[in-house]
């Protein structure tokens, strides 16, 4: 599949996550995360749309709010697993350089 479209749907994921998070948790950082996912998103959406982003979103918004009601032990675990993954995709499909680069270092910051 395009890594376009990949990073997309990807984004739009990340978006729904640390925003379904964030509405349980009220966390400044969670907060940041979820602003960062979502000028991902936006910056993914000049190249490709798709009919899958909002259902994306949604079904991890969804998910979001059942992490973010659970100990930090498990949040921590699901967010570090995403965003470890996140960066493995950047890392294997992409160079890293302009935008790419500073998404790359966004993630970074999003591990607990
Ligand atoms: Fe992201
Ligand atoms: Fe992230």
């Amino acid at each position: 599949m395009d890594k376009y479209y990949l990073a997309l749907l990807g984004e739009a994921g990340a978006t729904g996550l640390a925003k379904g998070i964030y509405l349980v948790r009220k966390n400044e950082r969670f907060f940041r995360a979820y602003k960062n996912e979502l000028s991902h998103w936006e910056y993914f959406k000049q190249f490709k749309k798709s009919y899958l982003e909002k259902p994306t979103y949604y079904g991890l918004l969804i998910l979001g709010l059942v992490v973010g009601l659970m100990e930090m032990r498990v949040i921590k675990k699901v967010v570090n697993k995403v965003e470890s993954q996140a960066l493995d995709f950047y890392y294997k499909n992409f160079e890293i350089k302009g935008r790419i680069a500073e998404i790359v270092e966004d993630e970074k910051h999003h591990f607990l």
